[in-house]
């Protein structure tokens, strides 16, 4: 049943949470120029670049990773020549699912981008998109900070 004492205790935590995974992500925050730092507000949607240059990557295979988390908690996406997460693959994190989107008609432009939408304060962390290929090569890094919109309730 709906309980109003649970709810506003609830609402009354939830700056904290989210200021406390902000300094976690800052503290992973990388000066590095090969990354790509994007910022936006919890439930903006959001692309994550990368780009194989200009070929045709509809038989390629390529990943997203997340980086510095648990095990079970990196596997973004994965495009296999269509098939994306297949059962003998392991798969998505569960975090991510239903929530992770490629471009079909931009992958004969080279382009393995990702949409994350709608995003989560927690996605906020670095991710890499890698050509999957012996051996296997990172195309880019992006340093994501989900911005949390509860804060400005402390004011
Ligand atoms: C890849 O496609 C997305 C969606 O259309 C677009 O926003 C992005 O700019 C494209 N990236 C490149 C490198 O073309």
């Amino acid at each position: 049943m709906f309980n109003l004492q649970t709810t506003s205790t609830t609402m009354e935590l939830l700056p904290l949470v989210c200021l406390y995974i902000l300094a976690w992500s800052a503290r992973t925050d990388q000066t590095d120029p090969r990354v790509t730092g994007i910022a936006v507000m919890e439930d903006d949607d959001v692309v994550l670049p990368c780009s194989f240059g200009a070929m045709d990557i509809t038989n390629m295979v390529f990943d997203w990773k997340k980086q510095n988390v648990a095990y079970n908690k990196r596997e973004v996406f994965l495009y296999e020549s269509g098939a994306m997460y297949g059962p003998k693959r392991g798969g998505q994190a569960e975090h991510f699912k239903g929530r992770v989107f490629h471009f079909p008609n931009q992958l004969t432009s080279g382009n393995a981008s990702i949409q994350i939408k709608p995003t989560k304060v927690d996605d906020s962390g670095t991710y890499i998109c890698i050509k999957a290929a012996t051996p296997p090569t990172t195309l880019s890094r992006v340093q994501l900070t989900v911005e949390c919109k509860v804060v400005l309730m402390l004011t």
